[in-house]
Protein backbone atom coordinates (compact mmCIF):
# COMPACT_ATOMS: atom_id res chain seq x y z
CA UNK A 1 0.00 0.00 0.00
CA UNK A 2 1.48 3.52 -1.07
CA UNK A 3 -0.55 5.53 1.21
CA UNK A 4 0.79 6.99 4.18
CA UNK A 5 -0.05 8.88 7.42
CA UNK A 6 1.63 11.08 9.63
CA UNK A 7 2.30 10.54 13.40
CA UNK A 8 0.16 13.52 14.20
CA UNK A 9 -3.22 11.74 12.49
CA UNK A 10 -2.78 9.02 14.64
CA UNK A 11 -1.99 10.82 17.98
CA UNK A 12 -4.75 10.05 20.71
CA UNK A 13 -4.78 11.37 24.61
CA UNK A 14 -7.20 9.58 27.59
CA UNK A 15 -7.31 11.34 31.05
CA UNK A 16 -8.85 9.78 34.06
CA UNK A 17 -9.63 11.21 37.48
CA UNK A 18 -7.70 8.27 39.54
CA UNK A 19 -10.27 7.79 42.57
CA UNK A 20 -10.16 5.06 45.35
CA UNK A 21 -12.14 2.18 43.48
CA UNK A 22 -9.00 2.27 40.88
CA UNK A 23 -6.42 1.98 43.77
CA UNK A 24 -4.80 -0.85 45.79
CA UNK A 25 -4.16 -0.67 49.58
CA UNK A 26 -0.87 1.84 49.20
CA UNK A 27 -3.43 4.40 47.86
CA UNK A 28 -1.89 3.77 44.13
CA UNK A 29 -3.55 3.05 40.83
CA UNK A 30 -3.67 -0.56 40.38
CA UNK A 31 -1.33 -1.86 37.73
CA UNK A 32 -3.96 -3.89 35.99
CA UNK A 33 -6.06 -0.95 35.56
CA UNK A 34 -3.33 1.23 34.27
CA UNK A 35 -2.53 -1.56 31.62
CA UNK A 36 -6.11 -1.54 30.40
CA UNK A 37 -6.23 2.14 30.18
CA UNK A 38 -2.70 1.70 27.96
CA UNK A 39 -3.90 -1.10 25.55
CA UNK A 40 -7.16 1.15 25.29
CA UNK A 41 -5.38 4.25 24.35
CA UNK A 42 -3.06 2.21 22.17
CA UNK A 43 -5.65 0.71 20.27
CA UNK A 44 -7.52 3.84 19.41
CA UNK A 45 -4.19 5.12 18.26
CA UNK A 46 -3.96 2.04 15.91
CA UNK A 47 -6.83 2.32 14.42
CA UNK A 48 -6.46 6.32 13.57
CA UNK A 49 -4.13 4.53 11.58
CA UNK A 50 -5.23 1.34 10.20
CA UNK A 51 -9.04 2.84 9.81
CA UNK A 52 -10.08 -0.29 10.53
CA UNK A 53 -10.02 -3.30 13.16
CA UNK A 54 -6.94 -3.94 15.08
CA UNK A 55 -5.69 -6.66 17.44
CA UNK A 56 -3.02 -6.27 20.35
CA UNK A 57 -0.04 -8.61 19.21
CA UNK A 58 2.46 -7.76 21.93
CA UNK A 59 3.05 -5.37 24.75
CA UNK A 60 6.93 -5.36 25.53
CA UNK A 61 7.20 -4.13 28.56
CA UNK A 62 5.43 -1.34 31.33
CA UNK A 63 7.76 0.14 33.52
CA UNK A 64 6.14 1.33 36.30
CA UNK A 65 8.48 4.10 37.08
CA UNK A 66 6.34 5.98 39.79
CA UNK A 67 3.36 5.69 41.81
CA UNK A 68 0.28 7.02 40.66
CA UNK A 69 -1.51 8.39 43.56
CA UNK A 70 -5.17 8.62 44.38
CA UNK A 71 -6.83 12.33 43.30
CA UNK A 72 -4.46 12.71 40.65
CA UNK A 73 -5.13 13.02 36.97
CA UNK A 74 -3.62 10.17 34.98
CA UNK A 75 -3.26 11.26 31.49
CA UNK A 76 -2.15 8.51 28.97
CA UNK A 77 -1.12 9.97 25.21
CA UNK A 78 -0.20 7.48 22.27
CA UNK A 79 0.58 7.69 19.04
CA UNK A 80 2.02 5.09 16.49
CA UNK A 81 5.66 5.10 15.84
CA UNK A 82 6.10 2.91 13.19
CA UNK A 83 4.89 0.69 11.00
CA UNK A 84 6.05 -2.83 8.87
CA UNK A 85 3.58 -4.54 6.84
CA UNK A 86 0.15 -5.63 8.69
CA UNK A 87 1.49 -4.25 11.90
CA UNK A 88 2.14 -0.85 13.85
CA UNK A 89 4.35 0.26 16.65
CA UNK A 90 2.28 2.24 19.57
CA UNK A 91 4.08 4.11 22.00
CA UNK A 92 2.48 5.21 25.16
CA UNK A 93 3.35 7.59 27.65
CA UNK A 94 1.90 8.02 30.59
CA UNK A 95 2.30 11.10 32.91
CA UNK A 96 0.54 11.94 36.50
CA UNK A 97 -0.91 15.12 37.53
CA UNK A 98 -1.25 16.22 41.07
CA UNK A 99 -4.30 18.21 40.66
CA UNK A 100 -3.83 20.87 43.71
CA UNK A 101 -0.17 21.15 42.76
CA UNK A 102 0.21 21.43 39.07
CA UNK A 103 3.22 19.10 39.61
CA UNK A 104 3.72 16.33 36.32
CA UNK A 105 5.70 12.83 36.59
CA UNK A 106 6.39 10.71 33.88
CA UNK A 107 4.96 7.61 35.44
CA UNK A 108 5.47 4.65 32.85
CA UNK A 109 5.87 4.35 29.41
CA UNK A 110 4.89 1.43 26.82
CA UNK A 111 5.49 -0.03 23.25
CA UNK A 112 2.43 -2.05 22.02
CA UNK A 113 2.73 -3.71 18.73
CA UNK A 114 -1.02 -3.85 16.97
CA UNK A 115 -2.14 -5.74 13.81
CA UNK A 116 -4.41 -4.22 11.27
CA UNK A 117 -7.08 -7.05 10.30
CA UNK A 118 -9.04 -7.33 7.07
CA UNK A 119 -12.82 -8.60 5.99
CA UNK A 120 -11.35 -12.23 5.86
CA UNK A 121 -10.02 -11.94 9.35
CA UNK A 122 -6.44 -12.38 8.79
CA UNK A 123 -3.38 -9.62 8.90
CA UNK A 124 -4.05 -6.65 6.17
CA UNK A 125 -1.58 -4.39 5.45
CA UNK A 126 -1.62 -0.74 6.48
CA UNK A 127 -0.41 2.67 5.39
CA UNK A 128 3.19 3.77 5.99
CA UNK A 129 3.66 6.10 8.78
CA UNK A 130 5.68 9.23 8.24
CA UNK A 131 7.33 10.98 11.47
CA UNK A 132 7.88 14.91 11.30
CA UNK A 133 8.71 15.83 14.82
CA UNK A 134 12.48 15.23 16.22
CA UNK A 135 10.85 12.84 18.57
CA UNK A 136 8.78 10.93 16.24
CA UNK A 137 11.83 10.42 14.29
CA UNK A 138 13.92 9.53 17.42
CA UNK A 139 11.48 6.66 18.37
CA UNK A 140 11.17 5.78 14.28
CA UNK A 141 14.45 5.00 14.21
CA UNK A 142 14.62 2.58 17.49
CA UNK A 143 11.67 0.88 16.21
CA UNK A 144 13.32 -2.22 13.97
CA UNK A 145 15.66 -3.42 16.61
CA UNK A 146 12.71 -3.29 18.50
CA UNK A 147 11.08 -5.12 16.09
CA UNK A 148 13.96 -7.79 15.45
CA UNK A 149 13.97 -8.14 19.80
CA UNK A 150 9.98 -9.04 19.77
CA UNK A 151 10.31 -11.52 16.72
CA UNK A 152 12.41 -13.77 18.36
CA UNK A 153 10.67 -13.21 21.60
CA UNK A 154 7.68 -14.46 20.27
CA UNK A 155 9.36 -17.54 18.73
CA UNK A 156 10.53 -18.46 22.32
CA UNK A 157 6.97 -17.90 23.48
CA UNK A 158 5.70 -20.04 20.73
CA UNK A 159 8.30 -22.77 22.17
CA UNK A 160 7.62 -22.37 25.59
CA UNK A 161 3.90 -22.61 24.93
CA UNK A 162 4.53 -25.91 22.65
CA UNK A 163 6.53 -27.37 25.63
CA UNK A 164 4.39 -26.97 28.12
CA UNK A 165 1.18 -27.64 26.25
CA UNK A 166 -2.58 -27.08 27.91
CA UNK A 167 -2.62 -29.98 30.58
CA UNK A 168 -3.67 -28.96 34.46
CA UNK A 169 -2.05 -30.42 36.94
CA UNK A 170 -4.54 -32.34 38.72
CA UNK A 171 -5.16 -34.30 35.21
CA UNK A 172 -4.07 -37.22 34.18
CA UNK A 173 -1.70 -37.42 30.98
C1 LIG B 1 -1.41 -11.13 16.10
C2 LIG B 1 -1.96 -12.12 15.10
C3 LIG B 1 -3.13 -11.46 14.34
C4 LIG B 1 -0.86 -12.48 14.10
O1 LIG B 1 -1.42 -13.35 13.15
P1 LIG B 1 -0.55 -14.44 12.34
O2 LIG B 1 -1.49 -15.21 11.54
O3 LIG B 1 0.32 -15.15 13.30
O4 LIG B 1 0.21 -13.53 11.36
P2 LIG B 1 1.77 -13.32 10.99
O5 LIG B 1 2.70 -14.28 11.64
O6 LIG B 1 1.77 -13.25 9.50
O7 LIG B 1 2.04 -11.89 11.59
C5 LIG B 1 1.36 -10.73 11.10
C6 LIG B 1 2.06 -9.52 11.62
O8 LIG B 1 1.96 -9.50 13.04
C7 LIG B 1 3.24 -9.34 13.61
N1 LIG B 1 3.24 -10.04 14.88
C8 LIG B 1 2.68 -11.25 15.13
N2 LIG B 1 2.87 -11.56 16.43
C9 LIG B 1 3.57 -10.55 16.97
C10 LIG B 1 4.05 -10.29 18.28
N3 LIG B 1 3.88 -11.15 19.28
N4 LIG B 1 4.70 -9.13 18.50
C11 LIG B 1 4.87 -8.24 17.51
N5 LIG B 1 4.43 -8.42 16.24
C12 LIG B 1 3.79 -9.57 15.99
C13 LIG B 1 4.20 -9.95 12.60
O9 LIG B 1 5.50 -9.48 12.78
C14 LIG B 1 3.56 -9.48 11.31
O10 LIG B 1 3.91 -8.12 11.10
P3 LIG B 1 4.16 -7.51 9.60
O11 LIG B 1 3.04 -8.03 8.74
O12 LIG B 1 4.06 -6.04 9.79
O13 LIG B 1 5.50 -7.98 9.18
C15 LIG B 1 -2.46 -13.46 15.78
O14 LIG B 1 -1.36 -14.09 16.41
C16 LIG B 1 -3.54 -13.21 16.81
O15 LIG B 1 -4.72 -13.06 16.47
N6 LIG B 1 -3.19 -13.17 18.10
C17 LIG B 1 -4.15 -12.90 19.18
C18 LIG B 1 -4.43 -11.39 19.28
C19 LIG B 1 -5.39 -11.07 20.40
O16 LIG B 1 -6.33 -11.80 20.63
N7 LIG B 1 -5.14 -9.95 21.06
C20 LIG B 1 -5.90 -9.54 22.19
C21 LIG B 1 -5.21 -9.97 23.44
S1 LIG B 1 -6.28 -10.68 24.62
Amino acid sequence: MSEIRYVKETRTFKASHVLPPDTNNHNTLFGGKLMAHIDDVAALSAMKHARGPVVTASTDSVDFLNPIKVDNEVALEAFVTWTHHTSMEVFVKIVAEDLITGERTVCATSFLTFVAIGEDGRPTTVPQIFPETDEEKFLNQGAPERAANRKQRRSRSKHLADLLGTHRPWELH
